[in-house]
Formats: C-alpha cells, sequence, structure tokens
C-alpha cells in the first residue's frame, strides 16, 4: 500500500515537473556557446555520467598556471528544471579574469533523481578533480552555485571536510527548505513572488520521504564549521530567499569568526530572485556586474584585499 501510494505519488510529480521543464523550454533555453569543452565524469552510479562544461583561463593570462585553481560551479535549477547552461556568462567571466578553471556541472536533477544523488554528483566532481593533480590544484577549489545550485554549494561545504573549499560563492541560494514557501516574505515588498504551489512541487520532488531539516538538504540546519575561510552570499531585496541565506551567513561569520572566516553578505537594491539572469534595467545590469567582479576579486585575493 505505502509502494503504491509512494508510486502514485512519483507520478503525480513527474507529471507536473514534466509540463514545467516543456513550459519553461519554450520561454527560455539556456544558450552556452563560450565553453571551452565538455566532459563528462563517471558518477557512482555505474550507468550514469556527470556532462561538465569546461572554462578555461586564456593561455596568454599572467599567472595562469597548471595544474589550475578549480570552481566548481551548480547552475539554479529549482533541482527539478534542466538549465544547465545559464551561467555561461558567469563561468567564462571568472575563467578569463582569475586564472581558475571552471567546472560547470551539469547534476543531475529530481524527481527521477532524489536527494542525495545531486549532492552526490557534487562529491563525485570534486573527487574526479582532486583524481587530476596535473591539472587541477588541489589546494584551490572553490565552490560556486546560484539559487538552489547555491543550496547545493552551501550543503556540499558544510558536509565535506573543512579545508575541501577555499572559497564558497553563493547567488540567492535557498537555505530552509523545511519552512513552508508560503512563510517566506523578501525583505523589501515589490518583487514577484515565486510560486508557492511550484516551490512545493519541486522541494517534494527532491526530498520525497526525507526530513527537510536534514542538514544536506536544508544547510540552515548545518553546523558551520566545515564553511570555507571565505564566503560570499549574494541577495535580492526583492527575493524571498533573502533573509534565510542572510540569517545562514551571518551564523557563519559569527561562529567563524575565532578561526579567522570572512563573510560577505551583499544584498543587492532592487534585484530579485536570478536578478543577473533577468536583465530588466539598469538596475540588475549593474548588480550583474559588480556581483561578479566581487566573486572573482575574491577568487583571486580572499576576502581581506576584496573589501
Ligand atoms: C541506472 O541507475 C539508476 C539510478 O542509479 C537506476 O534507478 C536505474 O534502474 C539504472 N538503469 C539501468 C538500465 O541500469
Ligand atoms: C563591468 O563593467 C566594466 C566597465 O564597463 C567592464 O570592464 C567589466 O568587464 C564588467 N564586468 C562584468 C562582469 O560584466
Amino acid at each position: 500500500m505505502s509502494d503504491f501510494w509512494a508510486f502514485t505519488r512519483y507520478l503525480y510529480l513527474k507529471v507536473l515537473v514534466t509540463l514545467s521543464r516543456l513550459l519553461i523550454k519554450l520561454l527560455a533555453s539556456p544558450q552556452s556557446s563560450k565553453l571551452d569543452y565538455k566532459l563528462d565524469i563517471p558518477s557512482r552510479d555505474k550507468n550514469r555520467t556527470i556532462k561538465v562544461h569546461v572554462y578555461k583561463p586564456p593561455v596568454t593570462e599572467t599567472g595562469s598556471s597548471t595544474p589550475a585553481p578549480v570552481l566548481i560551479n551548480l547552475y539554479g535549477s529549482g533541482l527539478a528544471i534542466p538549465l544547465h547552461g545559464l551561467d555561461d556568462d558567469f563561468c567564462r567571466f571568472i575563467a578569463d579574469t582569475t586564472g581558475y578553471v571552471v567546472l560547470d556541472v551539469n547534476y543531475c536533477l529530481a524527481p527521477e533523481y532524489p536527494f542525495p544523488k545531486a549532492l552526490n554528483d557534487v562529491e563525485d566532481t570534486l573527487k574526479y578533480v582532486l583524481d587530476h593533480p596535473k591539472e587541477y590544484q588541489a589546494s584551490r577549489v572553490s565552490i560556486s552555485g546560484f539559487s538552489s545550485g547555491g543550496t547545493l554549494a552551501l550543503s556540499a561545504s558544510a558536509s565535506l571536510p573543512r579545508g575541501t573549499f577555499t572559497s564558497l560563492i553563493a547567488f540567492y541560494p535557498a537555505t530552509n527548505l523545511y519552512q513552508d514557501p508560503s512563510l517566506r516574505k523578501a525583505p523589501v515588498p515589490g518583487g514577484k513572488d515565486r510560486s508557492p504551489f511550484w516551490t512545493r512541487i519541486f522541494r517534494e520532488s527532491y526530498i520525497r520521504g526525507m526530513d527537510a531539516r536534514d542538514p544536506r538538504i536544508s544547510p540552515a540546519f548545518a553546523d558551520t564549521t566545515n564553511f570555507p575561510s571565505n564566503m560570499l552570499i549574494v541577495t535580492g531585496e526583492l527575493d524571498a530567499s533573502a533573509i534565510e541565506a542572510e540569517e545562514l551567513a551571518e551564523r557563519a561569520k559569527d561562529e567563524g569568526h575565532t578561526t579567522g572566516r570572512e563573510v560577505i553578505i551583499r544584498r543587492m537594491k532592487g534585484c530579485g530572485h536570478a536578478f543577473d539572469k533577468k536583465l530588466t534595467g539598469e538596475v540588475s545590469v549593474k548588480a550583474k556586474n559588480e556581483t561578479y567582479e566581487l566573486a572573482a576579486k575574491i577568487l583571486k585575493n580572499g576576502l581581506k584585499v576584496s573589501t
């Protein structure tokens, strides 16, 4: 009976998510035209590989080195919508200006691959990087993510040993998947709220029967000990996920104070969720420029010189 219920529920989620994938595909399909090449990374699932877009620093860049530092980037998907390639501008910019190789990871999606499959893909990508010391500098691996990709970046850094990542950059991440989406409010009114119905569908697709307070699902519940020494959390003042992201960042800052952790929280005025992907006016264009530049600075120099 409970198997039957679980399967019926899965079909329901699958139908809804498939519909929204089709709809989103009609509205926007990401163009990742600026990558250098594609890579297939082995997954721990025997019958699957993880597709990665690789952005290399220009060979002429002074200071570019082999092995190179690496940024593992995770796109925003609601953990269900295939939008790999959406961070093309960010990845190209970081590779061009910091000497980092950027690995933009097409982690697997729910409901077909529920928790912890996406997180496993992040760890398998990290393992691949550490297994290739001639290409990648193990002591300088950083992680970034947008929206649900930011959630994964936070979960991965909280659960992997301290020192795994040099820097963490998260743009408008959700950190608390336990709280009902309808209760979340943007710091400043006037934003376009995301639909609580769809947020719930995507969440359930990912979590299924798990407790959303698991810190690997909701980093808001994580011990902050393992977070990296450099963190940049970018939020938008019109975004309902801003406050939970800032609360976690504040806690990481307070609790990491004695260990020399530096945390920058940048709340962007006039910006909503995914402001750098919906360039609706001068405000978001400027905010995109400013936050990408800040991310690049932190990757290059750490936080102390960049503030
Ligand atoms: C492939 O792997 C997935 C998840 O690991 C599993 O559910 C599926 O049955 C496998 N498919 C085949 C053909 O082995
Ligand atoms: C930001 O703007 C400056 C000045 O126009 C430009 O040189 C730089 O490349 C821009 N950076 C990004 C990330 O777009």
